[in-house]
């Protein structure tokens, strides 16, 4: 990001490069401007927040080739579109970054802060019209921040993580904007069964790495069809060779460099390297030959081991295929690096790139390993026992566009079991908590004598915001349906909230609408956050460049050789004995 403020350095813009004093821009415009974008950006994300929200097309303009615009995703995921809009303005990638911490964070909660964050700039902009200075806004902000995850705290009940019904509740709530009504029931079953089964105990919580679980789409089908594979799974190019369909008590190779001549930069040392001179011919004739006597040196090395799957995520040529195919040996070229961790997790086994020290220690084993052709593509599973955690959710749905969306709901429904595992507590959805904050906000607003007590009403009503587009989405008028709301809340019934179904108020703790509390904080602060910092821009400056670009020196050798090296993944560094899993790193 180039000179724009990090919403989470508060320093606001500062500028690196020579400046011109014909180019700042004055505070008060600088402000209204990005208070403006930044209400649009949060307005673009209003339709699609909630169970009833809609979706939004997002297209790839190929306009230089004149064609017709590809659909690129069909969503109402806060964190893909608002990634998906490519701000090229500060402001814009400020919200960017501020979607990718929150996604990144808690999984979910991106659209309730960033529009969190328009509706409270929006607010600030009439506080600021009525002349309160930016910084009495701030500072009231920040007050009803902290009160807001006061009550919020307060406000939380405790779930059951050892009950199965409780964590179904959390599932529901944040899976309900992505996956359709008729199959969420379908979707729920797998995915506690899959977070279940790939968490485990821990001496104060339950934790659950979401890697452990792949999650394979494929294009066809219905989601009622999906279903929870006991290990991994791995789509393949149709390989050109004849290969075994099941291998049982399979032996795996994990190969993490190219299986054919040119291995270049930190492969030329295990001396597959040809150097031939073109001038002559002979040598290029001879080139082939020697080529291929390279890369089936590499297969029988592999094929000693006693390996009789072989997986690579780098290439394995023809020569090497073909060497394996006689062997009745099942191989797999350009494997993603995640997957390869994946089956290792399955099945042990040590990735390696050095095919000297490959013997039988390095390979995992399998009872079964098996291809199976699924709507004309092909997929290879993997089961085994060494790490139980590891699965995958084989996803079916009628297009590429509705899958991707259901992947993304069990991404959003697997996230917040995760984090309600973290973090037991509890809130009820439905706007429950929204209103309830806003109201005991308002209270503590009229306690505060100075003029900060405009900014904390205004944060309460930004938070009514939330439930009004709630009431929006499911087609009710908000009027109506906010003002009775805000009533039953003050009359004490908490947990009252927006039925947006059957368009009513209805109790979310009858109706099982449970959130984690961690989604909830993290949506506050981050608004925060980010707010404070957009406030506090008083001028843009368009920075010049000096015009003076240095030329990049010419590298050396083994300037290149490092760059190289530092491209591998970390995990190849590692030898057999001081290898470690890498998900166990973090244990
Ligand atoms: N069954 C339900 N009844 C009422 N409200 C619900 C229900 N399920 C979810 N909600 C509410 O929907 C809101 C979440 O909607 P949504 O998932 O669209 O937004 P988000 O989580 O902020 O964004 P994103 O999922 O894109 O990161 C929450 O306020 C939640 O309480
Ligand atoms: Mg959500």
């Amino acid at each position: 990001m180039k000179n724009i403020p990090n919403a989470k350095q508060k320093g606001g813009f500062a500028p690196s490069r020579q400046l011109n004093d014909s180019d700042k821009t004055g505070a008060k415009e600088v402000r209204v401007t990005n208070i403006a974008l930044s209400s649009v950006i949060g307005e673009m994300l209003e339709p699609g927040f909630g169970p009833q929200g809609s979706k939004k097309l997002m297209t790839v303009v190929q306009d230089e080739l004149g064609w017709a615009p590809d659909i690129n995703d069909l969503t109402s995921d806060g964190y893909t579109i608002i990634n998906g809009a490519n701000f090229t303005n500060p402001v814009g990638q400020m919200f960017a970054e501020t979607a990718k911490a929150v996604s990144d964070e808690v999984g979910g909660g991106v659209k309730t802060t960033i529009i969190l964050i328009g509706k409270l700039l929006d607010k600030a902009q009439k506080l600021l019209d009525n002349g309160l200075h930016p910084r009495t806004i701030i500072d009231g902000y920040q007050k009803a921040c902290q009160k807001a995850v006061e009550i919020v705290t307060n406000e939380t009940v405790l779930c059951n993580i050892h009950d199965n019904a409780s964590i179904r509740k959390i599932a529901s709530t944040a899976m309900r904007n992505k996956i359709p009504h008729n199959s969420i029931q379908h979707m729920i079953d797998l995915i506690t069964k899959a977070a279940e089964e790939a968490s485990e105990e821990q001496e104060k919580d339950r934790k659950l790495d979401i890697a452990n679980i792949k999650v394979e789409k494929i294009e066809n089908g219905l989601l009622s069809e999906s279903y929870l594979f006991d290990g991994w799974v791995v789509s393949f190019p149709m390989s050109r060779f004849e290969m075994p369909e099941r291998i049982e008590n399979a032996q795996v190779a994990f190969i993490t460099r190219p299986m054919e001549a040119f291995s270049m930069g930190q492969y030329s040392k295990y001396g597959d390297f040809i150097k031939i001179d073109v001038t002559k011919k002979e040598n290029i004739d001879g080139f082939a030959e020697k080529e291929k006597e390279i890369a089936q040196k590499m297969a029988q090395k592999i094929v000693a081991s006693g390996a009789n799957v072989v997986i690579s995520n780098w290439n394995i040529n023809d020569v090497a295929f073909e060497y394996f195919s006689k062997r009745g040996v099942l191989a797999f070229k350009r494997i993603l690096m995640p997957d390869l961790m994946g089956i290792q997790k399955v099945t042990g086994g040590i990735l390696t790139d050095n095919l000297d020290e490959l013997t039988s220690e390095f390979l995992g084993s399998s009872e079964l390993v098996y291809t199976q052709k699924m709507y004309e593509k092909e997929y290879v599973f993997f089961t085994g026992k060494y790490d139980s955690r590891a699965k995958a959710i084989i996803l079916h749905g009628g297009s590429k566009l509705f899958v991707d969306e259901a992947a993304r709901g069990i991404k959003d429904g697997l996230s917040a079991i995760r984090e309600i595992y973290k973090d037991p507590r509890a809130v009820y959805g439905g706007g429950a908590l929204e209103i309830e904050v806003a109201s005991q906000l308002k209270k503590f607003a009229n306690e505060i004598r100075t003029k900060e007590q405009l900014a904390i009403t205004a944060f309460a009503e930004a938070l009514e915001e939330l439930c009004k587009i709630l009431c929006k989405n499911a087609g009710v008028d908000p009027l109506d349906m906010i003002s009775e709301l805000k009533l039953r809340h003050e009359n004490g019934e908490k947990t009252i909230g927006i039925e947006p179904y059957k368009k009513i108020l209805d109790d979310m703790e009858k109706l099982g609408v449970l959130e984690p509390v961690r989604i909830k904080l993290q949506a506050l602060n981050s608004a925060f956050e980010t707010v404070e910092v957009i406030l506090r821009i008083d001028y843009s400056l368009a920075a010049k460049s000096s015009g003076e670009t240095k030329p990049e020196e010419p590298k050396t050798d083994e300037e290149i050789e490092k760059i190289e090296q530092d491209m591998v993944p970390k995990v190849l560094e590692t030898t057999a004995e001081g290898y470690k899993q890498p998900w166990e790193k973090n244990l």
